[in-house]
This record gives C-alpha cells, sequence and structure tokens, in this order.
C-alpha cells in the first residue's frame, strides 16, 4: 500500500503557549486557548505549540550533535547501551525495539477498524523497528524514596572527543526547552479539563522524563515505505517533538481515522502527542494518539536534497523527541469528572455510528507499574 497516496492535508490545531503565559489566567483569552488545547487533545490526540522562547538554533545544534554520534562505529555506540536497566538510560541500537501493537490485538482491532486506504504499513511481519535511540534524563529527585529506583539511574556522557565536550550542554538546552513547553501545556490541559492548573505538571514533578533522540541510518534504510518506528502510542503521560530535518511521522486523529503527515511549521512550533498515562488519568477521554514513522515520498525528496547540499553530512534522521512522565510513585487513577466526561463521549460516538472498539478497563495502579507493563510487551524488559 503506498503510503503517500493521498496525505491528509487536515492542519492540527495551534495553541499558543505564549497566551497562556503572558495573560492574565482568569482572562477570556486565556480561558479558551485552554478549552481548545484540552479539545485537541480529546479530538486528535495531538496538536502544534507554539511557545516563543523556543529557539530553531538550539534544535539545529541538537540535530548536528546527534547525527555525528549515531554516525560512529557500532562498538562505540555499543559502549553507552544498558540492557540491565532495560535500556532507559543511555542508547537502544537499531532492531531491538518490537512495535508493541505487532502483538497485541485490542492495537491490531484499531488496525482493523480503519479504512484501508488510511492504515499504517504493515507491521504484522513482527520484526523489530530498524532505529537507534539515546535516552537522557531529565529529571528532579524526588524528597522521598523512590519504589521504582531502576527508573531513575544516573546519565551516561557519551566519550568520543568530538561528542564528549558538546554533549552535556546541547541536550540539556535544547531538552530544557521542549520540557517547559510541555509543562506548560499540561497546565494549559488541566484548565481546558476544568481543573486546577499544577494538576497533571505536580503529579509530573518527579517524573523520569528523558529527552530520546530516535535515529535512523537513511544510507541503509532509506527506501520508499521502510517503517523506521511501526504503528504503536507511547507509554508516558505528553510526548512534544522538535522538528526533525526529514518527513516520515504520521498520526491518527481519535476522530476522523484519517492518516495524517506531521509538518511542524518552521520557528517556535514543537508537536505534541497525547500517551497512555495521560489516558488513563482522563479514563479515556483523551486516548493515546497511534503514529507511525515512515519513509514516504516527501522522506525521500529530503534525503535527495540533503544528499546534494550536505554531502558531507551523515545521512541519519534524528527525531527529538522528550518523553514527559507522570511520576513514578503517583497513584495512577482516572479523576472521577472527567472519567465522566470519557463516558458521555463514548456514548455520543456510539450513536454517532462510530465503532471505538472494546470499552477500557483503567484499573488503579502506579505508574512505575504501569511503565514496567509496558516496557514487557515492547521487549525492552525481560
Ligand atoms: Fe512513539
Amino acid at each position: 500500500m503506498a503510503v503517500d497516496a493521498q496525505e491528509n492535508s487536515m492542519d492540527l490545531p495551534i495553541i499558543d503557549l505564549d497566551i497562556f503565559r503572558n495573560k492574565p489566567r482568569e482572562s477570556p483569552e486565556v480561558q479558551s486557548e485552554c478549552l481548545r488545547a484540552a479539545k485537541a487533545l480529546i479530538s486528535f490526540g495531538a496538536l502544534v505549540l507554539h511557545d516563543s522562547r523556543v529557539s530553531e538554533q538550539d534544535n539545529d545544534n541538537f540535530l548536528d550533535l546527534l547525527e555525528d554520534y549515531f554516525a560512529q562505529p557500532e562498538e562505540e555506540l555499543k559502549k553507552d547501551e544498558r540492557p540491565e536497566l532495560s535500556y532507559q538510560i543511555g542508547v537502544t541500537l537499531e532492531n531491538t525495539e518490537k512495535p508493541k501493537c505487532a502483538v497485541d490485538e485490542p492495537c491490531l482491532h484499531v488496525i482493523e477498524r480503519l479504512a484501508p486506504s488510511e492504515r499504517p504499513l504493515d507491521i504484522s511481519a513482527h520484526s523489530p523497528d530498524p532505529k537507534c535511540r539515546f535516552f537522557w534524563r531529565m529529571v528532579e529527585r524526588p524528597p522521598y524514596e523512590t519504589q521504582f529506583p531502576g527508573l531513575n539511574a544516573a546519565n551516561i556522557v557519551p566519550d568520543a572527543p568530538h561528542i564528549k565536550e558538546r554533549w552535556t550542554p546541547t541536550m540539556n538546552q535544547w531538552g530544557t526547552s521542549m520540557k517547559n513547553a510541555v509543562e506548560g501545556l499540561t497546565e494549559m490541559a488541566a484548565v481546558g479539563l476544568g481543573l486546577p492548573a499544577e494538576t497533571f505538571k505536580d503529579a509530573g514533578r518527579y517524573g523520569p522524563h528523558l529527552l530520546a533522540p530516535t535515529a535512523s541510518d537513511l544510507n541503509k534504510y532509506g527506501e520508499k515505505d521502510t517503517i523506521l518506528a511501526g504503528f504503536h502510542t507511547d507509554l508516558n503521560f505528553l510526548t512534544i517533538h522538535g522538528r526533525s530535518r526529514y518527513p516520515g511521522l504520521h498520526i491518527w486523529a481519535r476522530n476522523t481515522g484519517k492518516r495524517i503527515g506531521v509538518k511542524i511549521p518552521k520557528g517556535n512550533y514543537l508537536l505534541v502527542q497525547a500517551g497512555k498515562q495521560l489516558e488513563h488519568m482522563t479514563g479515556g477521554l483523551i486516548k493515546a494518539g497511534f503514529h507511525e514513522v515512515v519513509v514516504n515520498e516527501k522522506t525521500v525528496e529530503v534525503i535527495n536534497a540533503r544528499k546534494e547540499q550536505f554531502p558531507d553530512r551523515p545521512l541519519v534522521r534524528i527525531s527529538s523527541t522528550f518523553f514527559w512522565h507522570l511520576s513514578s510513585d503517583y497513584d495512577l487513577v482516572p479523576i472521577p469528572h472527567v472519567a465522566d466526561q470519557a463516558k458521555a463521549l463514548r456514548a455520543e460516538q456510539f450513536n454517532l455510528g462510530k465503532d471505538e472498539g472494546e470499552e477500557v478497563e483503567y484499573p488503579p495502579m502506579k505508574v512505575g507499574e504501569q511503565v514496567q507493563s509496558e516496557l514487557k510487551h515492547i521487549a525492552l524488559m525481560a
């Protein structure tokens, strides 16, 4: 199936964090922008976030650094692997992580319910993703003893001289921009859902947040219709992305079932997607958003253009991703009045003839338990 046959041109809502940061909290502009943010997450599971503090130059420095890092020989990268910590720190080499959906029944049913023209590339062959990744924690130490110390291990700085020096400042600079932006959005979403602004931010204060760039070697995996990351949802609360140099990220909006080719405008814009922890906490009012990364026709165009323009640069697709998590020791329970809205919305969808599949249970658990159970599914934890 051709992925680019009909790229959906529908644009995601653009939410302005500047309005929230600069105007009085009770002002109609702030209240309506927060409502738009919540609605975007409910309808699309995703939105484009504008934050004037975000600098394109910081993203560029970050992408340059990560291209250099992943262009190193495999034996150099292997030094940064920590399988004993379930790869939750340092590097994960290609063909380790399996798309959960390939082995997960409810997820396969999600694909079945999509129109054939809107389905993701076929992941049923079960092969792990051909992508590498680096996990860089950006956390605040909790003032209490955590039940989940394995998820809170120390960072690894790569050893190569041309990388070592600029690693920590570059990772922290870009990571902090994305962390600040996504934390601002957690406040907007809370207000939009009728909750105190700090509800989610406080619940994630000591979360094992990760700056998690992924890398795909486009010399090896640059052929059209190659799956770089198979159809899946993210296990954390919200995922935020900077602009990648190569297109290829597709997302699925809950309300339309259409595949959307993501375009992040140039400048101070980021893409945010809902993850499983947000779904759990809202009792399914906001659903974790499905996505895939593939080589589509536009990816191939950019590969060819960059080969000409930057013949000396590594041909690596870096996705600049930040996973914002709830604190591991936090009790993950749906918020009652939000869960009631979720039930009402589900009934409404049903009456409109939209089949959202089996009703999902959200049993109470620690966030750390939820993360561990998700990691088992994607073959990162024994
Ligand atoms: Fe993802």
